[in-house]
């Protein structure tokens, strides 16, 4: 069965992304801090065709994703901020299904990513990922709204949150929205290094 899986950077008082998400921003004002503990990692350079970085657990954590995931489902907001950053050659290397209400061609990128734009709903974005994973994990890799759509409904089993040691004060929320019923987690696993906190739970169903 095809794992189902949610991983995000989020700031210790729950931000997932600053104010004023747009072209100029796209995480947000003052987002980099979000991300400043993948920049210099061994496995994200790699990924971007580089060399050298810091081979260190942060790294680790880093490749598992990009060694287990086979299929990626994401919100349009994050697809249009992605857009220009990516490039020709997005980080993916994978399909990748966009929720969105304005339907758009295919895209093909170079090495392996594609982008397939989703006009019917979570469940039919969720049901073609499981399709294209190659029986690897499907990630629900945001943004905000995106993985609450899919919390809300049950639908996923792990949640990672690398928590960075940054209090935003205003922005976008991950854990907003998903209405009054209790949920319950089980700790699977804690990684606490210099740079990020990272907790990954089981999503009790
Ligand atoms: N911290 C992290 O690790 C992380 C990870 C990912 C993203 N982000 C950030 O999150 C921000 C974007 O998050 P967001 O919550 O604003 O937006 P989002 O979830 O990326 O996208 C929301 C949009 O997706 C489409 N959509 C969502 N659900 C849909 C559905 N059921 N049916 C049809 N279309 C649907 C709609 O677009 P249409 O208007 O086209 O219908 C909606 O406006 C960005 O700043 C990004 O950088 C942060």
């Amino acid at each position: 069965m095809t794992t189902v899986t949610a991983d995000l950077a989020m700031s210790l008082d729950g931000f997932v992304a600053g104010t004023d998400i747009g072209p100029d921003h796209p995480g947000g004002k003052g987002a980099d801090a979000l991300f400043q503990w993948i920049h210099n990692l061994a496995s994200w350079r790699e990924r971007q065709g580089m060399t050298g970085g810091e081979d260190n657990v942060d790294s680790e954590i880093m490749r598992e994703w990009f060694d287990s995931t086979g299929a990626v489902v994401m919100g349009r907001t994050m697809y249009d901020t992605g857009e220009v950053p990516w490039g020709d050659e997005p980080p993916f290397r994978a399909p990748v299904f966009v929720l969105t209400h304005r339907p758009r061609r295919t895209l093909v990128k170079q090495g392996g990513t594609t982008f397939t734009f989703v006009t019917d709903g979570i469940h039919s974005a969720l049901e073609q990922a499981k399709a294209a994973s190659g029986g690897r994990n499907v990630d629900i890799a945001g943004g905000a709204r995106t993985v609450q759509q899919y919390l809300r409904a049950g639908l996923i089993d792990e949640l990672q949150l690398h928590v960075v040691p940054v209090l935003f004060g205003a922005g976008l929320r991950l854990l907003d929205n998903l209405g009054a019923e209790q949920r319950r987690l089980e700790v699977i696993r804690v990684v606490d290094t210099p740079l990020a906190t990272h907790l990954k739970y089981r999503v009790h169903k």
